[in-house]
């Protein structure tokens, strides 16, 4: 199981003085030195937290992999084009959520994402498509060629009682299957935090989990390091 480390929220308090620290980039390094697989971040449409320097500052800087998560507005495409990020992972993106608030819709979008997707492989871009856990969209996402999808596991994450939580593993685990099946490398993400990682990472064919939220926050009283940590040790004993 491969633990990706989104660093947005690092930017979102930097962003709150609109000044150089906490350094996004700072951050990343210690959780590469902690042992994430990959840093992950998300410049949105209105910059509220990740800037396009950061971006191109993580290209630079880091050794293990970028992870670009991005809305397929032509300006994003254009950015990931130039800073050529290991992967991209293509989100929904409207101005006003929080959050992102569902997985993409590749049915619907379809004809867009087939001249995005051979542009990235052309120029060295894995894609991940963020996708709900729903078979017809994991079909779709393995139409248009991709290597590999997140599934969203915003449902799971806010189920708010144990049989709704154990229905929502149930779905997520089914779509992982279905998508392995097909030959996709399967990621997971979003609300994921130390007390719902554990049945996630009991899912086999779900091999990387994308987290940012709770582990900038427990990074506020360990530090980012043993946050990370914390969290590595919990993916690695629960999952293979
Ligand atoms: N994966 C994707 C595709 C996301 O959009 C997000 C949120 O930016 C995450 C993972 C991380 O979600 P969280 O911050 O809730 O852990």
């Amino acid at each position: 199981m491969r633990l990706g480390v989104n660093i947005d929220h690092i930017a979102t308090l930097r962003q709150a003085r609109r000044g150089r620290r906490p350094d996004p980039i700072e951050a990343a390094q210690v959780c590469e030195r902690a042992g994430a697989h990959q840093i992950v971040c998300h410049v949105r449409e209105d910059r509220r937290h990740i800037q396009e320097t950061d971006v191109r500052r993580l290209k630079r800087t880091l050794r293990i992999p970028l992870n670009l998560e991005m809305s397929i507005a032509p300006e994003m495409v254009r950015l990931a084009l130039a800073v050529r990020p290991n992967s991209a992972t293509l989100v929904p993106e409207r101005r006003q959520e929080l959050t992102t608030e569902g997985g993409l819709d590749v049915s619907r979008l379809a004809g867009r994402l087939r001249r995005i997707v051979p542009a990235f492989a052309q120029a060295g871009i894995a894609v991940s498509l963020f996708i709900d856990p729903d078979p017809r969209q994991v079909r779709v996402a393995h139409e248009l060629g991709v290597p590999s999808i997140e599934l969203h596991t915003g449902r799971y994450a806010q189920a708010n009682s144990t049989r709704a939580q154990a229905r929502e593993l149930r779905v997520l685990a089914q779509a992982a299957t279905l998508g392995h099946q097909l030959g996709l490398v399967i990621a997971a993400g979003h609300g994921v935090d130390y007390d719902n990682a554990a049945p996630l990472a009991r899912i086999a064919q779900i091999e990387e989990l994308n987290i940012g939220f709770s582990i900038v926050s427990r990074a506020v009283f360990v530090g980012i390091d043993q946050a990370v940590r914390e969290m590595l040790a919990l993916v690695r004993r629960h999952g293979a």
